[in-house]
């Protein structure tokens, strides 16, 4: 078989190509911006590792195999911490294991229909803060979005308020955990002694991990003094047990996952709402077919669950957004060491060896032409219908992840982010405060649109 190289920037020995992308703000641009030079499948030497940069659905659709490639965990997170959540730990990780076999069945559908309540008790808020500012208030959309999708993890997994709607100050929780996100972000591409030699940042860092800690874990003391009779996912961890082992979860085991759900549960939502309803607005035919299909479905009155399930079109809308803008950028992926076969795809053959690690870049892959068509660029929710959802190819959608790595809070992240678009295109009209408003990312461990400044006017008749 002839092997194709792959090519790719040539690298210092030492410090690999990591250097390239030293004081990049939006390193997934860095990375969108060698694919554009070396093509849809290209590598870059980081701290001594192969890494296999790859954006093509062809390719995506044989990275599915999860034989042949496994989840590779972020190493940012990998590092001290001796319990990891399920975001962080590694497949063959017994903890993986444990909080996966108790936590599936909590995140399921079936789960998820039961928060509504508590989603729209949130909802609700936004839709009040909204109305009483009025048009004259400019609103930084992301940050409002932040808000809600952080009060409603929390308050639907476990019973815990933020009231971030209430005070213009975040909570010192979420001040630690940005901080904790952006360190995370800067860590996974700066090489490990630079890293090292930032001792105020990893101080802070450290600060920061403590607040998170101690919080969850004051979360869980109150629980276990103050029992509640409810059927969420705190109580599921505390006193749920492995169906594999028989096991309960450890406490800090059950902190980290805290942890995990705030952080995988609000950043990724809140950055589709805000991608959402910029595409809407940049595209207001969009908008203005979506609004009408909520004014059809449920009219004037108060949303309620079954509503959802009409709305095709805004189902439509939020697919079409995370292709175009998938909030968690990237997947990265190990080779199963018994499996190293070369790897085809548009009949080359490319050798990869166990040691390599392969990223995929999302937004790259769900805009491939070959899929998409040449307009795979531009925001047309009607390609997302159901019909044709339906039958795209594997590797072409894949913005909650593959496999058992899926995504857990896929079920509560549609619900949330249809609730919450239908409620605000039922009560307001919204319109860009700048009508020129270009599309700038703002990367954290998610993108988010940049400055996206909305006004918002109540709509007549509405209760
Ligand atoms: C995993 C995306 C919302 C919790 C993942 C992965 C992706 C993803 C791509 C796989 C990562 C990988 O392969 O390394 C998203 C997006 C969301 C979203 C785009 C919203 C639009 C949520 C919500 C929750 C959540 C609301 C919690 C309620 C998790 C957890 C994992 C995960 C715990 C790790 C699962 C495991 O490996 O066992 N998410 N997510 N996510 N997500 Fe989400």
């Amino acid at each position: 078989v002839d092997i194709t190289p792959i090519p790719g920037p040539l690298g210092l020995p030492f410090l690999g190509n990591a250097l390239s992308f030293l004081g990049e703000e939006t390193p997934i641009l860095g990375f969108e911006r060698l694919a554009d030079i070396y093509g849809p499948i290209y590598q870059v030497v980081f701290k001594g590792t192969r890494t296999i940069v790859v954006s093509s659905a062809a390719i995506l659709e044989e990275l599915v195999d999860e034989k042949r490639f496994q989840k590779l965990p972020p190493l940012a997170f990998s590092n001290d911490s001796k319990a990891r959540g399920l975001f962080a730990a590694a497949t063959d990780d017994p903890d993986w294991g444990q909080a996966h076999r108790i936590l599936i069945p909590e995140m399921g559908p079936l789960s998820t229909d039961k928060m509504f309540d508590d989603m729209k008790d949130i909802a609700n808020q936004l839709v009040l803060k909204w109305a009483r500012k009025g048009p004259e208030d400019r609103i930084l959309l992301t940050d409002d979005f932040t808000r809600l999708t952080l009060d409603t993890i929390a308050l639907c997994t476990m019973k815990y308020r933020f009231n971030s709607f209430y005070s213009s100050e975040m909570h010192p929780y979420v001040d630690a955990m940005m901080n904790v996100l952006q360190e995370s972000g800067s860590r996974s591409t700066r090489p490990a002694f630079i890293s090292a030699l930032h001792f105020s940042e990893n101080a802070k860092f450290q600060e920061s991990e403590e607040i998170l800690k101690k919080t969850a874990q004051q979360i869980i003391d109150n629980r276990r003094a103050n029992p509640v009779d409810e059927k969420d996912l705190l109580n599921a961890m505390i006193y749920g047990k492995d169906p594999k082992t028989g096991l309960a979860m450890r406490d800090e085991l059950i902190a980290a996952q805290m942890t995990t759900f705030l952080i995988a549960g609000h950043e990724t939502t809140s950055g589709l709402l805000s991608f959402t309803f910029m595409y809407l607005l940049k595209n207001s035919s969009t908008y203005l077919k979506a609004q009408k299909e909520v004014d059809d479905a449920v009219g004037k009155g108060p949303i309620n669950l079954e509503d959802l399930k009409k709305l095709k079109y805004l189902t439509a809308c939020l697919r079409e957004a995370l292709r175009l803008s998938p909030t968690a950028t990237a997947l990265s992926k190990k080779i199963n060491p018994e499996s190293h076969q070369p790897f085809t795809f548009l009949n080359k053959t490319y050798k990869v060896e166990s040691a390599d690690r392969i990223f995929v870049l999302l937004g790259k892959s769900q805009r491939d032409p070959a899929v998409y068509g040449e307009d795979a660029a531009e925001f047309k929710p009607e390609r997302m219908l159901d019909e044709d959802f339906n039958t795209l190819p594997d590797g072409a959608w894949k913005p909650f992840g593959n496999g058992v790595r899926a995504c857990i809070g896929r079920p509560f992240a549609w619900q949330e982010a249809l609730l919450v678009a239908a409620i605000t295109l039922q009560h307001f009209d919204l319109r860009l405060d700048d009508p020129s408003y270009e599309l700038r990312i703002k990367q954290t461990l998610t993108i988010k649109p940049k400055d996206l400044y909305v006004r918002t006017t109540l709509r007549d008749g509405i209760d």
